[in-house]
């Protein structure tokens, strides 16, 4: 039987700005689950989104629309990321799912029955935008330790966790499992930072807003962020659902791989909880650094793309996968810039992976008609090639289960690298001018071929994509779903064919690209000023006269096309007639209409509006409505009149 590997990521608050910060984790994971599947492990890959808290509610509210119907677009949203980036998750949990909300429910009351939660006052600082309640000693200057920002003092009756009762326990895990908060540096910033200090027991209920999880004895109550957040790890197995035969199969999870921001909830909080819920410890957190951005966690863009979307469009996605597990020396923080993803772009992939594949199979197409030649002249100098692929596999493996993701990636591409260099030393330009070297012609050309064969079955964890364009090349059907291809060297058919392909990563040209690159950025800024003008914000206006009002000239326009604005949740572009003339229109009313519905009716228009384009799309006007702050509803005339008729 299959040993089992449980992986998770954090679940992601439903935000819709993904930069490729966001990717990080989630690539990361995506690329150690793969790797653990084809080294046969029985994985379970799962991710999600955590969707509940008073940010959520904010926002929400702002968009004059609920809090599902709000998160509801985000995750569709980051669900398609996940497609453009190969992510292969088992499973995708919403905090908003019935089987969670019940199943962290059922625990709350277990932890409350049993003493390990109980109700009292609170007074402490409060940061919003992290929702966490902060100590006076937790404190930096005054502000958030984990983001700088002001706190508040805040003052509610909330139920606690005995947080405090776990503190003897929890050094207790970390001595016993040393490496159960990884790296270590983090290990000895937990214990410093928090558990010396001192714990105290945890605020894990909320008056203050709606948006959560309610407390089922107590509907005032709803159940902290951070507890119904953590929880997802074991209720998306099952636990206290109908049927937790996945959580019997795959608890205790082997890796939760977290920011290095969440750490302290990781490994302090959770394993608290599942202490008083007498389950099993999780086996490693591991604390990954940020990818900064313009020198910062988030970015303010300057001048870079970070739009995980447009970069996999452009580049293809294993371009922004490479770098993403390539760049970051793991564990630390690494520094996305447009210039470090070109250059590795190209030097790695273009120059190196690239070249080696089209040099081979454009010389084994010239010289052997695009059928794999025979091996039998071996020399020695094949020795260190064929040494190193065939200890590929055991190096990769080994740095995978030391989490260390860009030594396996440098670990094949030194096989890239050195069969690029064999292609020198062997010169096969020179052997193909001496009819009696055809044997060793060929054999180089076998040996080239079978070390690109060892290079894609092993970077298709990685790049899934690129090494199945590989394959394909060397006409070798579907990637195999786990290494037995490549324990042997020699496995590559004799007298398969090869097909020379197009370039796999096209060599790019730094100067345009960059500057292609500040365009980008500079429109994605000006698209993001835009969604503003969606927000319909009630401000006290000041009066006006009769000619002020002349001034405005409002018609009725008949929908004759409809259609939603590309990864916008919130825009919709319509073709309207407006008296014998088409016009388009961008309207923010994409969460309340469908485009279906819209084709045929007629609206009322402000028509001299000065055009402005949102997203891109030139807009001619705007759509009257009528929104008491949650619905919103487009203006009608009473009777069928034609399109173009004024409004005054
Ligand atoms: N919702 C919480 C996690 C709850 S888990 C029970 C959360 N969500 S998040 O959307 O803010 O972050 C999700 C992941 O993205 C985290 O691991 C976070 O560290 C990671 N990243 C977000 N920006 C990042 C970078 N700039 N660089 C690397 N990873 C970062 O936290």
């Amino acid at each position: 039987m299959k040993e089992k590997y449980y992986i998770t990521t954090p679940i992601y608050y439903p935000s819709g700005n993904w930069h490729l910060g966001h990717c990080y984790t989630t690539v990361i994971c995506d690329a150690i689950a793969r790797f653990k599947r084809m080294d046969g492990f029985d994985v379970f890959f799962l991710t999600g989104t955590d969707e509940h808290g008073v940010k959520i509610e904010k926002r929400a509210a702002e968009h004059n629309t609920t809090p599902k119907a709000f998160v509801d677009g985000l995750v569709d949203n980051i669900k398609d990321l996940w497609k453009v980036l190969g992510i292969s998750y088992d499973k995708f949990i919403r905090t908003t799912d019935d089987y969670h909300v019940e199943a962290v429910q059922k625990m709350f009351k277990r932890l409350y029955d049993q003493g390990d939660i109980y109700k009292a006052e609170y007074e402490g600082n409060y940061c919003t935008p992290c929702e966490s309640f902060w100590t006076e000693s937790q404190l930096v200057d005054g502000k958030c330790p984990d983001c700088g920002r002001p706190v508040e003092k805040a003052k509610e009756e909330s139920y606690f966790f005995r947080l405090s009762k776990y503190q003897d326990k929890l050094i207790e895990l970390y001595n016993k499992n040393p490496e159960f908060i990884s790296p270590k540096s983090r290990m000895n910033e937990m214990i410093n930072n928090f558990i010396k200090p001192g714990l105290q027991d945890l605020c894990v209920s909320r008056t203050s807003f709606k948006w959560g999880i309610p407390v089922t004895f107590d509907d005032k109550h709803v159940i902290y962020v951070w507890v119904d957040a953590l929880t997802n790890y074991i209720t998306a197995l099952g636990y206290e659902g109908k049927d937790d035969s996945l959580f019997k199969k795959y608890w205790p999870a082997n890796l939760h791989m977290v920011g290095k921001e969440i750490v302290r909830f990781h490994t302090i909080i959770w394993p608290a909880i599942l202490m008083a819920l007498g389950i099993e410890m999780p086996q490693k957190v591991y604390g990954h650094g940020w990818l900064l951005i313009g020198g910062d966690k988030m970015s303010k863009s300057k001048g870079n793309v970070v739009d995980p979307f447009v970069l996999s469009e452009r580049y293809g996605v294993d371009a922004v996968r490479y770098f993403l597990l390539r760049e970051v020396p793991f564990g630390s923080d690494g520094v996305y810039t447009n210039e470090a993803l070109i250059t590795r772009t190209n030097a790695d992939l273009a120059n190196d992976l690239g070249n080696l594949v089209s040099r081979t199979t454009a010389m084994i197409t010239q010289y052997f008609g695009g059928v794999v030649p025979a091996h039998d002249a071996k020399e020695d100098i094949d020795d260190e090639l064929i040494g190193l692929c065939k200890d590929a596999l055991a190096k990769v493996r080994s740095h995978i289960d030391n989490l260390l993701v860009p030594e396996a990636l440098v670990e094949i591409f030194r096989l890239v690298q050195r069969a690029n260099k064999y292609i020198d030393e062997t010169m096969p330009w020179v052997l193909a001018k001496d009819e009696s070297k055809k044997a060793r012609l060929g054999t180089v050309l076998y040996n080239l071929a079978e070390t690109i064969r060892y290079s894609a079955v092993l970077l298709s964890p990685f790049m899934p994509t690129t090494a199945q364009k590989i394959f394909d090349s060397l006409q070798l059907g579907a990637l195999p779903a786990d290494f037995e291809s490549i324990k042997e060297f020699g496995g590559l058919a004799v007298g398969g064919n090869v097909v020379k392909g197009n370039a796999l990563f096209p060599r790019l040209d730094m100067k345009k690209e960059l500057a292609e690159l500040e365009k980008l950025a500079e429109a994605q800024a000006k698209a993001k000023e835009q969604p503003k003008q969606e927000v319909v914000e009630e401000q006290p206006k000041a009066e006006i006269t009769i000619d002020d009002f002349a001034k405005v000239e409002l018609a009725t326009a008949k929908v004759l096309t409809c259609e939603k604005v590309a990864k916008s949740d919130k825009l919709l572009k319509l073709t309207l007639d407006v008296a014998g003339k088409e016009r388009t229109v961008v309207s923010g009313i994409a969460q309340h209409y469908t485009p279906e519905y819209m084709v045929g009716k007629t609206v009322v228009i402000v028509k001299n509006l000065k055009p402005v384009k949102l997203r891109g799309i030139l807009s001619e006007g705007m759509i009257l409505c009528a929104s008491n702050g949650k619905d919103v509803v487009f203006v009608t005339p009473e009777k069928e009149i034609e399109s173009g008729s004024g409004v005054n």
